[in-house]
C-alpha cells in the first residue's frame, strides 16, 4: 500500500504573521485581490484595516466581499464569482475561519473553471484548477487553511456538499494564534472537537497501519483536548492557542494519515454534514452527537483499534471490547467537558420520521453511495446510527 502526502501551503506562523500579507501577495504575483471575509469579527478587531493598509503599502489593488455565514452559502459564492470576473481579480484572500476559506475556495473554482460552480460540489464535474488563494486564519478548527477540501451549503434543498482536490489548497497561510483570542467560547469548543475528529476519522481506516502515525495522531488528540480545555479557562493563553492553531492545520492536511490507509473512514463527517445542512447546527456540535453513536454501532468490527486509541489518549489499560467501550465513554466525558450535546434531543432537535428519511436520502445520495471504511455503512446502518444519536 502506498500513501501520498502533499501539503504545498507556505505557512507563516507566530505573533504578527498577518503583517506579512502584502509581502506574500507580491511574492505570489497578485495583480488584483478579492478580500473575502465573514460577518463582523474581522472588522471589529481591526484586522481588516491592517490588511487593507498592508495591501495599499504594496500598491496591490483589491475589492472586498464580506458576509460569509457559518455553513457558507452558494448564493454568496456566486456573487463572489461575478464580482471577481467583473473586477478581473486574479487572487483571493480569505480572512476568517473555515467558512470564509471554504467560500473563497468555491469562488476560486468557479472563477477558474467557469460554468456552474455547484457541479463541483454535487459531483457532476471535476475542477481542473483554481484561482490561487491565500489565508489569514482567525479560528482554529477546520484545517481548511491547509486542506484540500471545501464545504458549501446550497440554499435550495439545504444540501451541504464537499469538493476535494489539491487545486484548492491555499498557496499561503498566515497563522497568528493571537487572532484567535476573541473567538467566542462556543466556537472554541466546537472548533476543538472538529480538530480532534479530523485525526480520529483518519485513525479508523480499514487497511494496514503505521504505528508511528498512530502515536502521532493520538498525541495530537490528547494535546488538543488539554489545550482546548485550557483556553476555555484562559482565552489569552498564547501557548495553548498556538498549539490549537498548528494542530488544526496538521490534523487535516494529510500528515495524520501517512502510512495508514489514507482514505480514513469519514462516515461521521458525512452523516454530520447532512445534520448541519438540514438544521444549521455547528459542525463540531454535530460531530459530538454522531461520533458516540457511530462508535457504539461499529466498535465490534475491531475493538482493539478503539482500545489502542483509548490507551494512547486516555491511558485506558483494558483491551478488546471492554477497552473499546471505555474509550467511547472517555470521549463522551471529554465532549461533555466541552459542553457539547451528545444527542439530537440535547441540541434541541426532535427528529421526525420524515426528517430521518430525508437525512438518509441525502446521506446516501439518494441510494447511490455507502459510507465509511472501518465498517461500510448501508442505508439501514446509517439509520441505526441516526437513531442512536436521537
Ligand atoms: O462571521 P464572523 O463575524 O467573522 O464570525 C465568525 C463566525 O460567526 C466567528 N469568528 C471567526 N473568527 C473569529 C470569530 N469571532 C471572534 N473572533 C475571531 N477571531 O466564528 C463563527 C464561526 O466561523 P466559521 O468559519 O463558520 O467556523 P469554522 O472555522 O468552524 O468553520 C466551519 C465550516 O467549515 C466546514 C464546516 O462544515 C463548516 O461549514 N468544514 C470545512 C473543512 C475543510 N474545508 O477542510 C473541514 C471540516 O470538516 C468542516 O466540514
Ligand atoms: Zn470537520
Amino acid at each position: 500500500m502506498i500513501s501520498r502526502y502533499y501539503s504545498p501551503t507556505r505557512v507563516v506562523f507566530g505573533k504578527g504573521a498577518e503583517e506579512e500579507v502584502g509581502k506574500e501577495l507580491v511574492l505570489e504575483g497578485a495583480r488584483k485581490v478579492l478580500i473575502h471575509y465573514g460577518g463582523s469579527s474581522a472588522e471589529k478587531s481591526g484586522l481588516l484595516d491592517r490588511v487593507r493598509t498592508s495591501l495599499k503599502e504594496k500598491n496591490i489593488p483589491f475589492v472586498e466581499l464580506g458576509g460569509v455565514k457559518p455553513n457558507p452559502r452558494l448564493g454568496l459564492v456566486r456573487e463572489g464569482i461575478e464580482l471577481s470576473k467583473k473586477e478581473e481579480v486574479n487572487y483571493i484572500l480569505a480572512v476568517g475561519g473555515g467558512s470564509v476559506i471554504d467560500s473563497a475556495k468555491a469562488i476560486g473554482y468557479g472563477l477558474y473553471n467557469g460554468g456552474e460552480v455547484w457541479d463541483f460540489y454535487d459531483g457532476t464535474r471535476k475542477p481542473y484548477g483554481s484561482t490561487p488563494i491565500g489565508v489569514i486564519l482567525t479560528l482554529s478548527a477546520t484545517g481548511s487553511e491547509l486542506s484540500d477540501s471545501s464545504v458549501i451549503t446550497n440554499e435550495e434543498g439545504n444540501l451541504k456538499r464537499g469538493c476535494n482536490s489539491d487545486f484548492c489548497r491555499p498557496r499561503f497561510a498566515l497563522l497568528n494564534p493571537e487572532l484567535t483570542y476573541t473567538v467566542p467560547k462556543f466556537q472554541t469548543e466546537v472548533g476543538t472537537i472538529d480538530i480532534m475528529m479530523h485525526t480520529i476519522e483518519r485513525f479508523f481506516h480499514s487497511g494496514e497501519g503505521l504505528d508511528f502515525t498512530d502515536r502521532l495522531a493520538c498525541t495530537l488528540i490528547k494535546d488538543v483536548m488539554e489545550k482546548g480545555l485550557r483556553v476555555l479557562e484562559e482565552p489569552e493563553d498564547y501557548d495553548a492557542r498556538a498549539s490549537l492553531m498548528w494542530a488544526s492545520s496538521l490534523s487535516h492536511n494529510g500528515l495524520m494519515a501517512l502510512g495508514n490507509d489514507q482514505r480514513g473512514d469519514w462516515a461521521c463527517h458525512q452523516l454530520e454534514h447532512e445534520l448541519s445542512g438540514m438544521f444549521d447546527i455547528a459542525h463540531g456540535e454535530g460531530l459530538a452527537i454522531i461520533f458516540p453513536a457511530w462508535s457504539t454501532y461499529v466498535y465490534k468490527e475491531d475493538p482493539d483499534r478503539f482500545a489502542k486509541m483509548g490507551h494512547l489518549v486516555f491511558g485506558i489499560e483494558e483491551k478488546g471490547e471492554e477497552g473499546a467501550r471505555n474509550t467511547i465513554e472517555a470521549f463522551k466525558e471529554c465532549f461533555r467537558k466541552f459542553e457539547m450535546p451528545l444527542s439530537l434531543k440535547e441540541a434541541g432537535i426532535e427528529l421526525s420520521d420524515e426528517q430521518l428519511e430525508e437525512l438518509l436520502d441525502k446521506a446516501t445520495f439518494y441510494g447511490k453511495r455507502t459510507l465509511g471504511a472501518f465498517k461500510t455503512l448501508e442505508r439501514e446502518d446509517m439509520k441505526e446510527i441516526y437513531l442512536l444519536a436521537k
